[in-house]
């Protein structure tokens, strides 16, 4: 579904400065695939979202998703991927949203604007997400959890292939989150759509198929689970035999580079050299402070 290489993102905010906030980021998502992106703020998690989403270019790379070539798109091309290939759900439900229409309403916007609109499947969307019973409802007269069920039956609109998520569970709480990324599984598995989402909440992403961790605009490692998720609604014990299954692999990028966390140059007293010493040891590559 996403073949993305290289990909660079630099922001130019006057004449003499950029900021370079993906460089050279390799990512690949299969079809009906349910990832997570997490990094720390600032990292080019949302950058990299923008990038998939078609709101934005990227300054260099490749990028593939769903077979379409991102960066040689015409402006023409890029609206009609934007509102038939990718759905977006995002933290900020006033951008998700028009909260003066009914919910049944919100969802059928996207339909009106490629010109298919049909109430039916629009209430039928909204029921899978679990909000048959509030078709009526003005959005403001919904919680927040709703709203953001809401926000995704309205990604869902056009049928896309992609769903893209930005810290969809950011502004609600622990319960509701979980009950989120439940529907967001759901529909995962029941229409095949692929989900990439970003987030903060290390709870939620042991929910997720695999994780990729973003560090300075680059993939540095990947989270992936050895056995598929079996149990949904599982109890406290069983989900911490969950958490076992979880392996942690750092990325090599495309030129066999590797990011070593911070913490660990720290703890071996690397701090203000930008040299290690490399060792080969049997079947291991052991990096050494060289003083
Ligand atoms: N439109 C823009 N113009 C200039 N710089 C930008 C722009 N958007 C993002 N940046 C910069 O690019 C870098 C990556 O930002 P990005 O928003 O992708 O981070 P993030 O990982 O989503 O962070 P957070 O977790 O805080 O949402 C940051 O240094 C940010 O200041
Ligand atoms: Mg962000």
């Amino acid at each position: 579904m996403i073949d993305c290489q290289n990909l660079m993102k630099i922001y130019k905010i006057d004449d003499d400065h950029e900021v370079i906030a993906l460089q050279g980021l390799d990512l690949q998502v299969e079809d009906g695939e349910m990832m997570g992106i997490i990094g720390s703020s600032g990292s080019g998690k949302s950058t990299l979202l923008n990038m998939l989403g078609g709101l934005d270019r990227p300054t260099a790379g490749k990028l593939l998703i769903d077979g379409k070539d991102l960066l040689r798109l015409s402006d023409k091309e890029l609206v009609k991927y934007k509102l038939e290939t990718v759905g977006f759900v995002w933290q900020n439900n006033a951008r998700n949203l028009i909260p003066y229409l009914s919910a049944v309403e919100n969802v059928e916007m996207p339909m009106l604007i490629k010109g298919h609109h049909k109430r039916s499947r629009a209430k039928e969307i909204l029921e899978m997400v679990g909000m048959g019973h509030r078709l009526h409802s003005k959005l403001g007269s919904l919680s927040g959890g709703e709203q953001q069920r809401v926000a995704i039956a309205i990604s869902l609109a056009n049928n896309p292939r992609l769903i893209l998520a930005d810290e969809p569970t950011g502004s609600v709480d622990v319960k509701t989150a979980d009950l989120i990324l439940d529907v967001l599984r759901n529909l995962n598995r029941e229409l095949g759509v692929t989900i990439v989402i970003v987030t903060h909440d290390t709870q939620l992403t042991k929910k997720m198929d695999r994780i990729v961790a973003i560090r300075d605009g680059k993939t540095s490692s990947e989270i992936l689970r050895r056995s598929h998720f079996l149990h949904e609604n599982t109890d406290s014990e069983e989900s911490l035999q969950e958490e076992e299954t979880h392996v942690e692999l750092a990325v090599l990028d495309s030129a066999r580079r590797v990011q070593i966390p911070e913490e660990y140059l720290e703890a071996i007293g690397i701090t203000d050299t930008n040299k290690v010493r490399m060792e080969m040891e049997e079947d291991k590559i052991i990096i050494v402070n060289p003083k």
